[in-house]
């Protein structure tokens, strides 16, 4: 069996080279490839990705696996070879479900529909946009019948982003989740509003830049397995488990890009290059799911990027790079500003406690859509009117409504509600990172990150993928993904900025 399972190992090593080569490809496709380059990346793209889905499919490895699987179920459940086999085997069982031609047909369908979005946002038109959306929708509901176990078509769109996640979860936590926060946002709409106008200023791009590095290097990034570009849209992209890259972007008269999109996009890259080594060119090493992933970014962005206790360190050099811009502004003036909560129309803008709003919107009429109770000509209504009973907000037009995000247009139905789950789950892990660590917050007065990182290493990043999000999350707090801890975090620290 030693011997089928390095047969195994050796396959399975030659498709993640292949991805993380494909990785590289789209790395600088939105880095520095000249736009000319466009064409022949999209070839070698498509290329990269038939040969991945050949690999993934072939019968040889479907062979391999069925003949480990008695060999897996032999070893302890949660050693890295045990569950290698059973990952692998989920990931194989669901790669032939779905017939090539399908792939084949949905990445054309998404490629174009993709462009179309582009034009339909630029001119607020949601007719352009709609056939292909409807064509989408149509594919995303035959994709789920490829899936006949599963409770709720929507179940098969969900896991591809939350393994093992199903539909009935999400809306239980949800529900839980939105009185709770429509109470939160009144009671802080009825209190007078901080100001914020310092944030929007001129701010040198270069020192912002240099700040930011400063930052995400005591965060404990290491730049000699990672570097940080500028892109239009910040992302994370690893490409190997030694090479974990970042993109930020920055405006020169908002200090908030950067800063917190930086601290972001670094929470995501100490995940990735957290994995164990024992995992590298498994295809287990990297996140258990979108929504862990985005715990990590949201913790470094938010609990602890936009908390006093960090602010009481950095604000002081802040104030040093930026004198003739905050030397008037005090810590605690400074503070409340970058936590102002105000509804707004855009999910990306939003505040931590509005964001989730934006969320739940996407979600009910994702479900509705593919339950095939909504038809894709009355989205804009639909969101409009729930963005009014949620936030008391009318998009002036589609393109700050039901046209702001990209991702219908790559057929990502299933991926909105990740970053609700991520927000939940971070809170989730703090909690329980304060308890075992009851000096975290001194830590971090003091500039101090390294028990923070090894901890989220220990409990977090060294498993990769070997465990689903709701098993992770359940074996690291006691308990599946919960609200009441966010609940909880936001609660106390609105009562303190808003004196509710
Ligand atoms: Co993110």
């Amino acid at each position: 069996m030693e011997e089928k399972l390095a047969q195994l190992k050796t396959k399975l090593a030659e498709i993640v080279d292949l991805s993380q080569a494909a990785a590289l490809l789209g790395w600088d496709q939105q880095t520095y490839m000249p736009p000319a380059g466009a064409e022949a990346r999209g070839n070698q793209q498509a290329v990269l990705g038939r040969i991945m889905q050949e690999w993934a499919t072939a019968p040889e490895l479907g062979k391999l696996l069925d003949e480990l699987k008695p060999y897996g179920e032999s070893l302890d459940p949660n050693s890295d070879d045990a569950r290698l086999i059973k990952v692998t085997a989920k990931d194989y069982a669901k790669a032939t479900c779905v017939p090539t031609e399908f792939v084949v047909e949905f990445a054309q369908v998404t490629s174009l529909a993709q462009q179309s979005w582009v034009e339909a946002r630029q001119k607020s038109d949601f007719s352009i946009f709609q056939p292909h959306l409807e064509k989408i929708v149509e594919l995303r509901r035959k994709y789920a019948s490829f899936f006949p176990g599963v409770e709720h078509p929507y179940d098969a769109l969900l896991d591809d982003f939350e393994p093992g996640m199903k539909t009935e979860d999400v809306k239980a936590i949800f529900s839980a989740l939105r009185p709770q926060q429509v109470e939160l946002i009144k009671a802080i709409a009825e209190k007078p509003q901080v100001d914020d106008s310092f944030l929007h200023q001129p701010f040198d791009e270069q020192a912002q830049w240099d700040f930011g590095v400063e930052v995400i290097t005591k965060f404990g990034y290491d730049w000699n397995r990672g570097r940080q570009d500028k892109s239009a849209h910040p992302f994370t992209q690893g490409m190997a488990l030694n090479d974990v890259r970042i993109t930020t972007r920055v405006d020169p008269n908002f200090l908030n890009s950067m800063l917190f999109g930086t601290m972001h996009e670094c929470g995501h890259a100490l995940y990735g290059l957290g994995s164990s080594p024992a995992l590298d060119r498994t295809g287990l090493e990297g996140g258990a799911s979108m929504a862990v992933h985005e715990s990590q970014s949201r913790m470094w962005e938010n609990l602890v990027g936009r908390s006093l206790p960090f602010w009481q360190h950095f604000y002081p050099r802040l104030q040093e790079v930026f004198p003739s811009q905050l030397a008037n502004v005090s810590l605690n003036a400074f503070y409340k500003g970058i936590n102002k909560v105000q509804p707004s129309l855009i999910r990306v803008e939003a505040d931590e406690a509005t964001y989730n709003l934006h969320i739940m919107l996407r979600l009910e009429i994702e479900i509705a859509v593919i339950e095939g109770n909504l038809a894709v000509k009355d989205l804009p209504e639909a969101w409009n009117t729930r963005m009014q009973e949620y936030l008391g907000l009318t998009p002036a037009n589609d393109a700050q409504g039901v046209l702001q995000d990209i991702h219908w247009s790559f057929g990502g139905f299933g991926y909105f509600s990740t970053y609700a789950l991520g927000n939940l789950v971070s809170a989730q892990l703090w909690e329980k990172i304060n308890q075992d660590i009851p000096a975290l917050d001194d830590q971090i007065r003091a500039g101090q990150f390294e028990n923070l990182l090894g901890w989220l290493r220990t409990n977090i990043h060294v498993h990769g993928r070997k465990f689903e999000p709701q098993e992770l999350v359940q074996q690291v707090t006691g308990s599946k993904i919960d609200p009441a801890p966010y609940m909880r975090y936001l609660g106390k620290k609105y009562s303190e900025i808003y004196g509710l």
